[in-house]
Order: C-alpha cells, then structure tokens, then sequence
C-alpha cells in the first residue's frame, strides 16, 4: 500500500450487506464476493488499513455510517442524489440496470413495467429496486400498496417467489443474472436504469473519499479491476 493516500490513513471497518450474490454473500460461513475482494485491493492502495467486516441488512449501512460502526460502505450501492444528501461517494466502480425476476418456467412472463399490474411484487428494503416498485408501480397505480413486500435481503424474496408466494421480484440486473443461474428463478426482462455503485463514506470523511477513489483508479490500471470481474462475473 501507501501508493496513493497522503498522510492521515487510519485504521477502517466496512459494512456491506450480504445475500446479494455476487457482490457479496455468505460461502460456508465467510463473507465473499466481488465487493469484499475489491474494496480489499482498493484500501491496500491507501495507507488505510481495513480491519474488519460489519455484514447488515441494507437499510441499516448508512445509520451504521453516521454513528461510527462502519467507515466505509461497500453493498454495490447506486449513487443517488437522495443519498448524497447524506453520505459521499466514491468514484463509481460498477455500472448495472434494473431487472425482473419470475419463477422458472412461470406461465406469468411480463415484458414490460406495465405488465406487472395487479401482481404480487417483492424488493429489499431500502433499494433502487424498491424505488422502482414504489415511483413506477405503486404511484403509477399499477399495484396497490398492499401488494408489494418489502424485504430485508434479497435471498428472502427468491424464496418466496420460488415458493409461488410473490409473482415478481425487482432487483439489479446481474444480481437477478446470479439468482437465475442458481436458483429456479428467471430474469423476464431487464430496463435501463444506468445506475452506478461506488463505495460511500461521511461526508466530513473526504480524505477516505478521495483515498478510495484513487484506490480505485490504481486497481483499475494493475489490471486488478479485471481479474476480480472474471473470477466473480466469469467474464
Ligand atoms: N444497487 C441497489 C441500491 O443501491 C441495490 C443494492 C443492494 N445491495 C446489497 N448489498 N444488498 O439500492
């Protein structure tokens, strides 16, 4: 490390919210994923040092943020203007859309937003997805209020589409890629959203901010940004 950072690098916990697959998850009892092995790569081109992991459900990282039991979130979290009145951002590292999730081989197999009206949807608490379902679906008046389920992760959602308790689920396009190739789930349809993830810190924290993002820019130019998208994403 201390490549990039000034002076003043300290010691740091992350926070990521694991059951998103593959950017973070539980394999026999560890936390791995794609974000795990980044921001790892990231903060050892810093004269920070990561010394340890807080794995929370996605609604509690940013207060987790603010009262100090995580420096850094790394969750593949989409900048958005209502976050940035809160938190900071790293430069973006990741770019995905929205999709659509249904039971294998599903008689229901919607194309379109529009197509989900009247049907029983789940999302995770607190997500772009659930924004979707919120702004697109229940303000549209497609469904009512009473006919979306929020979740704590994602994981939970598959399940109960899986079980036939939920029609449709919304989530990030290669999250929904993952679930499909593991689970007897599939991905109907995928929409544009041009979200980016990037990690986020306080906003008095603007030397970590400006760490991370040089972080990045170094994985980027060794090359390691690739060999960390092949060994998740089999690109
Ligand atoms: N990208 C989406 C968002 O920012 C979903 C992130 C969910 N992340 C997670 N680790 N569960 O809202």
């Amino acid at each position: 490390g201390n490549e990039t950072a000034g002076e003043g690098g300290r010691e740091i916990v992350a926070g990521t919210a694991s059951g998103f697959p593959p950017f973070e998850m539980v394999q026999e009892g560890e936390l791995v994923g794609f974000d795990i092995d980044l921001l790892e790569a990231v903060v050892d081109e810093t004269e920070y040092e990561l010394t340890g992991w807080e794995d929370l459900e996605f609604d509690s990282l940013q207060p987790a943020l603010q009262n100090g039991n995580i420096d850094v979130i790394a969750a593949a979290m989409t900048i958005t203007e209502e976050r940035q009145e809160s938190v900071a951002f790293s430069d973006p590292y990741y770019s995905a859309d929205q999709s659509v999730l249904v039971a294998e081989d599903a008689e229901f197999q919607p194309e379109e937003l529009a197509d989900l009206e009247d049907r029983e949807i789940g999302a995770q608490s607190g997500t772009t997805g659930e924004t979707v379902v919120n702004e697109d679906l229940i303000d549209e008046g497609l469904i009512g209020d009473d006919q979306y389920t929020s979740f704590d992760n994602y994981v939970l959602a598959v399940e109960d589409l899986e079980r036939g308790l939920i029609d449709a689920v919304v989530l990030d396009e290669p999250v929904g890629e993952t679930f499909q190739a593991d689970r007897a789930v599939e991905v109907a349809f995928v929409f544009e959203t041009g979200e980016e993830y990037a990690f986020a810190v306080r906003q008095d924290d603007g030397d970590l901010q400006t760490a991370l993002s040089d972080g990045i820019a170094a994985v980027e130019e060794a090359s390691d940004l690739e060999e960390i998208t092949r060994e998740w994403f089999g690109e």
